[in-house]
């Protein structure tokens, strides 16, 4: 078999034709909170109950969310665009407009999400530029009413079921 050079515009190009929700993984080193927009969330096993997601080399909340052992997936509705953007910068301080509390682990669990994941890293490997990061489900709940935040082709969109 022969493989095609990929170009990285196309990737991504094309693999914005699968839609997703976004989450919000979060992280508490001390006194310090991480959070970052991840939309390379899965759920992988039901027994025992683990979760997955994807961290870039280039992130910056990682190694802090890494080092605190735990994290939290939140999972956005579609009133938390702006939860989403400032989770997707740079910002030094973007838990400073984000309302939060914490559950068993102590990760953040931002206020009115869709649903949420408490979790402890039990596994971390090499994936390319990222790691594939997965944790077992401590805790766990989810809102009575809402509707998704959606990814797709690069923007967002909403889920009126
Ligand atoms: C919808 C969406 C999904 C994203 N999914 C991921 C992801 O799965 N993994 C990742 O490393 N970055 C992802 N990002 C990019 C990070 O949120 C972004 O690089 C952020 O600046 C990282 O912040 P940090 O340096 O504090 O970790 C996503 C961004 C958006 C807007």
């Amino acid at each position: 078999m022969t493989s095609v050079a990929v170009d990285q515009t196309e990737f991504r190009s094309v693999l914005g034709h699968f839609c997703t929700g976004v989450t919000v993984v979060t992280g508490r080193d001390g006194d310090t909170l991480a959070g970052f927009a991840c939309q390379s969330f899965a759920a992988l096993s039901l027994d025992p109950p683990l979760v997955l997601f994807c961290p870039g080399n280039t992130s910056s909340s990682w190694p802090r969310i890494h080092a605190a052992g735990v994290f939290c997936v939140n999972i956005l509705g579609d009133h938390q665009l702006a939860v989403c953007k400032v989770m997707a910068s740079k910002d030094p301080d973007k838990f400073a407009n984000v309302g939060w509390s914490t559950k068993v682990t102590g990760s953040p669990v931002i206020d009115d999400v869709l649903a949420w994941i408490d979790c402890t890293i039990t596994e971390v490997l090499e994936g390319g530029d990222h790691h594939i990061v997965i944790g077992r489900v401590e805790d766990l709940g989810f809102a009575d009413s809402g509707h998704p935040l959606v990814f797709y082709k690069g923007g967002y969109g909403i889920y009126d079921a």
